[in-house]
């Protein structure tokens, strides 16, 4: 079948990077001599016949701005048979011969169903979670780790005019990719993410060897993902502030992280595979995400994509926990001994504390 009329859309949570992918969509797809069209709210918006023509002029200026100008939605109707049936009426009544969808893992089993239904779709991998296999990286994630990175050098400089350890909570749903190269990059000291949980006595015991080695701060990035969750965690360290060392503070960094400018690498990433899709559709190979594994287009069958959950890289943790928490376990046999009373002050306006040799334990 030749394709002459393909569609866009940006579905679930948003990411920056999603408006320079529909940019590349547009402008590949026109260059082809195609029509292309903007649905509104994603799957919403396909079911509702919600779709409109998009011209260069539609797209301009938008390469280096975050969030979606095609608005994005999560549904649930679209889970439905009946959901899926109205979009592809509404596609096929409008001669819509293919569709590329931008978006994260709910997103990907929409797409996997409706192209199980016949229909020619091409996806691209976008959503600061990174929880998606078969890419390196989705759309969104270089923009929010850097707005990550923002937060935790500004907490730092509050955390260590304070003597505090913070928790810091960053987004990724189920995933610690974002928290965990978030601490790499902003040399947190304890990093919590659900695939390597720790328990709130351990965290406590870290923060204790950081302030033994005479540290101004403690930072502790939390993954929302990570159980026992952030409220818990600052709960019991609050509760033992004077076994801390610091008196101990909390930020949830919320959707900060889903917003911004999108970054030079994300409008590449972003601008490649758009360009990819666009290809791969008319090309007739659909069914498929477009990602990027080892800095090449991969394309990858949409069932394999839905079947398959993306954790972090150990190795990751490894590297993090030799450098900043890997420190604290040299020095665990210095243990930090609770003062009896309120913590008075050093002369260096540092907590008293009593520090117990490794035979007295
Ligand atoms: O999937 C992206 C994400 O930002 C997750 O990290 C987070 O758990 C979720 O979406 C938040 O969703 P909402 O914006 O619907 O609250």
């Amino acid at each position: 079948m030749t394709i002459k009329r393909i569609a866009v859309l940006t579905s679930g949570g948003d990411a920056p990077g999603m408006n320079p992918a529909i940019r590349g969509v547009v402008r590949m797809g026109l260059a082809l001599g195609l029509e292309v069209y903007g649905v509104e709210r994603g799957y919403q918006g396909l079911m509702e016949a919600d779709f409109h023509p998009l011209l260069l002029r539609d797209i301009g200026g938008i390469l280096g701005r975050g969030g979606t100008i095609l608005q994005s939605a999560r549904t649930e109707e679209f889970k439905t048979e009946i959901g899926r049936r109205k979009a592809l009426h509404n596609l096929n009544g409008a001669g819509i011969d293919g569709l590329i969808i931008i978006g994260g893992n709910g997103t990907h089993q929409g797409a996997y169903e409706l192209s199980k239904m016949g229909y020619p779709i091409v996806t691209i991998p976008s959503t600061i979670d990174n929880d998606l296999c078969f890419t390196d990286v989705t759309l969104g994630v270089d923009t929010a780790l850097n707005t990550v990175l923002d937060a935790i050098d500004k907490i730092r400089d509050t955390a260590s005019s304070h003597q505090r350890a913070f928790l810091i909570e960053t987004m990724g749903r189920n995933s610690g990719h974002l928290a965990l190269m978030s601490g790499i990059a902003g040399g947190a000291e304890i990093v919590l993410i659900p695939e390597a949980p720790m328990t709130p006595a351990q965290v406590l015991e870290g923060i204790q060897a950081q302030y033994a080695l005479g540290k101004p701060h403690s930072i502790i990035i939390v993954a929302e993902g990570h159980r026992p969750d952030t409220q818990e965690v600052f709960e019991y360290l609050h509760a033992r502030e004077r076994e801390c060392g610091f008196t101990v503070r909390m930020t949830i960094l919320g959707h900060i992280q889903r917003g911004g400018r999108p970054t030079a690498a994300e409008r590449v990433l972003a601008t490649r595979l758009a360009v990819a899709a666009v290809e791969n559709l008319t090309a007739g190979h659909t069914g498929v995400m477009v990602g990027l594994v080892d800095n090449k287009i991969q394309l990858t069958d949409l069932a394999q994509v839905v079947s398959c959950h993306k954790g972090v890289d150990l190795r990751f943790y490894d590297l993090a926990t030799t450098l900043e928490f890997g420190r604290a376990k040299l020095a665990k046999p210095v243990v930090v001994a609770a003062p009896p009373e309120l913590p008075r002050l050093e002369d260096n306006g540092r907590t008293k504390v009593t520090l117990r040799a490794p035979e007295e334990l």
